[in-house]
């Protein structure tokens, strides 16, 4: 497994911490203050020891008794003091992180998207990122914060005796050496282990949006089944890399007790020998017990380290995945109806499966165009190029004369409304819903817009207005697309796209939408998908799509009065028979 560069780290942490120098030092302060009590402490018990033995004055032995304790609750302050600016410094960072890291996803285009369930994004996002909380926070202040503890007892013992010093050096040296070659061993797990996570949430998200499917079809005992495969993959997974947790933490136990057998035997033997007096010994048992700590911090920090370095690499992956789109620099007119200009436009998903098939058409600014086709002849895909979620394979699209490809994408999708076949809504209020959360635009211009779309009566059955929560799949069919419509209504596009949804609604329904698109017609250019004839008795072209070529294009007017045309034929016969 190959190691991230230092140069990386380094990189990370200089971008994140940068504007936080301020937390960062009163970290380091208090952190390297921690240390200094600790070191500081035995050198009293010593005193306090020696002073004893010989029989000295009370008042000393209670000075040095008090000094102890307060040195000892004051390094708790500090301690949860540290602690607690360590986690603010660990989330501040890694919340900037997390929002960089959805802002460039939100940004990347529809194949990507389409790689990976929702349950591996949130992995990818907030998974990897928390795994590196820890690396911000104290990574590295507790290496050398621990570094330089150990260097601190190892110099206090020498001012005793170089022997003891000397042992003990080399026992930090060997314990380093051990810990580094289980280290390696233990990646590969730690990584298996998120990777594991990462299937099972993104098996678990998929089933619950199918969730209906799933259900109607009787295909539980199956999913279930599959469900036992995923989890058990990540149990496997999860085990084995803890029991590697768990033997790194054995062989961590069996070191201390060696050291301390090690120094304990040195001082008693140097006791005999007249050299140290038992406050001596004390002083440099109680020192080498005191290792354990800092080693044991250097430890799990390189541990934390090695998660850190696997989601780092899946970030790094990440944020170096570019969208295939690039982004333009023009900008389209600001307002009114735009020409909409297909130029021998081709386009597969997948290689070798051309989906649209050299379309060319032209759409004056403010027409409407029907657009019909069997389920499957490429009339989502036409509106998806629109928009710049793909990029054609050939071809160029213009909106108003001007490449769409040379066009800031804000830009763009700010002159282009869509109304989906599926329209998603949010568990929040109507108003978020309509506005997508924007809050500058008010509740007096949602009204206006809920009153225009001739909404009222709809608008008057919600039992808090505005306030209403849509819980999950609380909306119908056409409720949803009516509030699509408000919010494409509020964007005030010059162009706008309805697919309308293949499903069938109920006649009032479909009358208070059929009111809705005229008034979004209005001074706009515009494409309808219809499953429906009623759907585009009002448009000025029909545009007849098969296996992603065109059928037939033309006036609506012309096409109705000849009798040769396909668009006659469908009349005569009803559109559902021959289309859908
Ligand atoms: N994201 C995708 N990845 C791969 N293939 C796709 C994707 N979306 C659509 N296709 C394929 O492209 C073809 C055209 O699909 P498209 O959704 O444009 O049809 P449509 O005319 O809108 O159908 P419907 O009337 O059912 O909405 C279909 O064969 C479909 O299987
Ligand atoms: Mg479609």
């Amino acid at each position: 497994m190959q190691r991230v560069p230092l140069r990386q780290y380094v990189s990370l942490l200089t971008y994140y911490l940068k504007p936080q120098w301020f937390r960062v030092t009163l970290l380091a302060i208090f952190m390297f203050g921690g240390i200094g009590l600790n070191l500081l402490n035995p050198q009293i018990l010593r005193y306090f020891i020696d002073t004893a033995k010989a029989g000295g004055a009370l008042r000393n032995l209670l000075i040095a008794g008090g000094l102890f304790l307060a040195i000892g609750i004051l390094g708790q302050v500090v301690t949860l003091v540290s602690s607690y600016l360590g986690q603010d410094v660990g989330w501040r960072a890694t919340n900037r992180m997390r929002g960089d890291l959805a802002f460039h996803c939100l940004n990347l285009d529809m194949l990507f998207h389409q790689q990976y369930t929702p349950g591996e994004m949130v992995e990818r996002v907030d998974g990897d990122t928390t795994a590196l909380s820890n690396f911000f926070s104290e990574f590295v202040l507790q290496v050398i914060g621990s570094t330089f503890f150990l260097i601190g007892v190892v110099i206090l013992v020498f001012r005793e005796d170089w022997r003891v010093s000397a042992a003990l050096t080399a026992f930090v040296i060997i314990a380093f050496i051990i810990y580094n070659l289980i280290r390696s061993i233990a990646i590969p797990t730690y990584t298996a282990e998120r990777e594991g996570y990462s299937k099972l949430y993104g098996f678990i998200e998929e089933r619950l949006i199918g969730i209906e499917d799933i259900r109607t079809n009787g295909g539980k005992a199956y999913m279930m089944d599959r469900f036992y495969d995923v989890n058990s993959d990540a149990y496997q997974r999860v085990l084995k890399s803890e029991i590697m947790g768990e033997v790194v933490q054995a062989i961590t136990r069996i070191m201390f007790a060696l050291g301390l057998a090690i120094s304990m035997g040195m001082g008693i033997y140097l006791y005999r020998e007249g050299v140290f007096t038992i406050g001596t010994v004390f002083l440099v048992v109680y020192y080498t017990a005191m290792l354990r700590h800092p080693l044991d911090q250097i430890s799990r920090q390189l541990n934390d380290l090695q998660r850190a370095t696997a989601g780092l690499k899946r970030i790094e992956a990440l944020q170096r995945r570019s969208s295939h789109i690039q982004d333009g620099t023009e900008t389209l007119p600001a307002s009114g109806a735009i020409s909409i200009e297909f130029d021998e436009v081709t386009f597969n998903y997948t290689e070798g499966e051309p989906v649209l098939k050299k379309i060319s058409f032209n759409l004056a600014p403010g027409k409407v165009l029907g657009l019909l086709g069997r389920t499957g002849s490429g009339k989502t895909t036409i509106t998806r190029l629109l928009f710049r979620f793909y990029e054609p394979n050939m071809g160029e699209i213009r909106l108003g004369g001007t490449p769409i490809m040379t066009v800031l994408l804000d830009n763009l999708r700010q002159h282009v409304g869509l109304v989906t076949q599926d329209v998603q809504l949010f568990y929040a209020t109507v108003r978020d819903n309509i506005t997508l959360f924007n809050p500058e635009i008010t509740d007096s211009q949602i009204l206006a817009v809920i009153e225009d779309l001739g909404l009222s009566a709809w608008y008057a059955s919600l039992s808090d207005g505005l306030d209403t929560v849509i819980a999950s799949g609380g909306l119908s069919a056409g409720e949803a697309q009516l509030i699509a419509f408000a919010r494409v209504f509020l964007k005030d596009p010059g162009i706008i796209i309805l697919d309308e949804p293949s499903s069938r609604l109920d006649p009032a329904t479909e009358q208070q939408i059929d009111r809705a698109v005229q008034k979004l017609l209005h001074n706009r250019t515009g494409i309808i998908i219809a499953h429906r004839l009623g759907t585009v008795e009002r448009v000025n072209e029909i545009m007849i799509l098969e296996d992603g070529e065109i059928r037939e294009h033309g006036e609506r007017e012309h096409l109705v009065k000849d009798p040769n045309s396909r668009f006659s034929q469908l009349l005569k016969t009803g559109l559902e028979e021959v289309i859908v």
